[in-house]
């Protein structure tokens, strides 16, 4: 697998279920590429763009069930169309690498195939909005819910909206994530998220070492 990485620029998504540590392997992962002389634009989901921003409020502040399923879905993809436009997409073009802390997968598996939604009218707004615009490279941080769970509590993290759903939507987000990798074992990659940093950081740089060398070298 070769992907011109210097002249269009490469794409990379986090995903996992809460408390699995993504920011930290984004920052680590972005030095790493970084000191290859390489532009990398950290962003994330539901948001990256002043618009998407502005509608992550409207998505993570309140209730656990302010809005519908369908409703939901929607505010993530009125986000990431604008994310995509305003913000991947230009990063893109100018050659740089772009890792966004979450993206459609997130919609897949908390909506979709968590959530009541159903996994038919998410790949319908999938098709819609994202289409070829999707990740190069997609990394699953797995770790059993009870650990992110509890992670995420010692961190005192701002988003309370989507943990408040529970433990069991939580594990059945978990199994989600491992579905979609399962069916797209070309662009997704799951690691463990067990052990320390360092640790799971080396098990992030030995999938691009191995599926995209070109990255990692200057
Ligand atoms: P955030 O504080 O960014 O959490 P995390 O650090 O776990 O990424 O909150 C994002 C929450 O929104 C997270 O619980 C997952 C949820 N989410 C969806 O349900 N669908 C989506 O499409 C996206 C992008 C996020």
């Amino acid at each position: 697998m070769t992907t011109p990485v210097s002249s269009s620029g490469f794409f990379i998504s986090f995903e996992g279920g809460d408390g699995a540590g993504k920011s930290t392997q984004i920052e680590l992962l972005a030095e790493a590429l970084r000191q290859t002389g390489r532009e990398v634009v950290i962003t994330r989901e539901p948001g990256g763009s002043p618009g998407g921003e502005a509608i992550r409020k409207l998505l993570l502040e309140g209730d656990a069930n302010k809005w519908s399923p369908i409703s939901e879905a929607l505010l993530m993809y009125a986000a990431r169309a604008d994310h995509l436009e305003r913000t991947i997409e230009p990063a893109l073009k100018r050659g740089a690498v772009v890792i966004t802390d979450r993206f459609a997968d997130s919609t897949m598996a908390y909506q979709g195939l968590a959530g009541d939604l159903g996994e038919k009218a998410v790949t319908t707004l999938y098709q819609l909005v994202v289409a070829a615009r999707g990740p190069d490279l997609t990394i699953i941080l797995d770790l059993p819910v009870e650990e992110g769970l509890k992670r995420s509590g010692a961190t005192g993290d701002a988003e309370q909206r989507f943990e408040s759903k529970g433990a069991a939507y939580q594990e059945k987000v978990r199994q989600a994530f491992l579905e979609i990798a399962r069916r797209e074992p070309e662009r997704c990659a799951v690691v463990s998220a067990k052990d320390g940093i360092a640790d799971v950081a080396g098990r992030i740089r030995e999938v691009i070492q191995t599926r995209f060398p070109q990255l990692l070298s200057r």
